[in-house]
């Protein structure tokens, strides 16, 4: 009976491990250490999903933080802050291998008679 239990445990351990992170409903942001701030600073000029559709490592999306200081009036956040937003965004959305669809094979693009007809 002990053994059971045991084995029930350790079978059910990584289902639990690999539960989907829980995404907050009014934001869409994935509610890790460091979504509130994230929240709070990001969502003023223009939606949340502006964030959560963008994948990036931490030195692109630390770019964009100083490029919307430096031309759309994002404050400035103390050094603290800065990096709990961007470990967030690091974890959160990083890079994804196939953002973008694979290239159209030569063939398959219009030939140079299609034009005439
Ligand atoms: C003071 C206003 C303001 C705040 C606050 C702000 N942004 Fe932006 N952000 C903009 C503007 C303006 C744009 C460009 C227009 C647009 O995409 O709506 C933009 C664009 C973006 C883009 C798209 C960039 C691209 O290259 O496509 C991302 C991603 C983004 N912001 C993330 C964030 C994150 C993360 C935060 C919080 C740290 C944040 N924004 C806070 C003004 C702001």
């Amino acid at each position: 009976m002990k053994r059971k239990l045991l084995l029930t445990a350790l079978l059910l351990l990584p289902g639990a491990a690999l539960q989907a992170a829980e995404i907050d409903e009014a934001t869409g942001l994935i509610r890790n250490p460091g979504w509130e701030l994230v929240r709070i600073h990001c969502g003023g000029c223009h939606s949340h999903a502006t964030v959560t559709g963008q994948r990036a490592d931490r030195q692109t999306w630390l770019g964009m933080i100083r490029w919307m200081q430096a031309t759309q009036n994002l404050w400035q956040f103390d050094a603290a802050t800065e990096a709990r937003i961007l470990d967030y965004l690091a974890e959160n959305y990083p890079p994804q291998p196939n953002q973008r669809r694979a290239a159209i094979p030569p063939a398959l693009l219009p030939q140079p008679d299609a034009r005439r007809l």
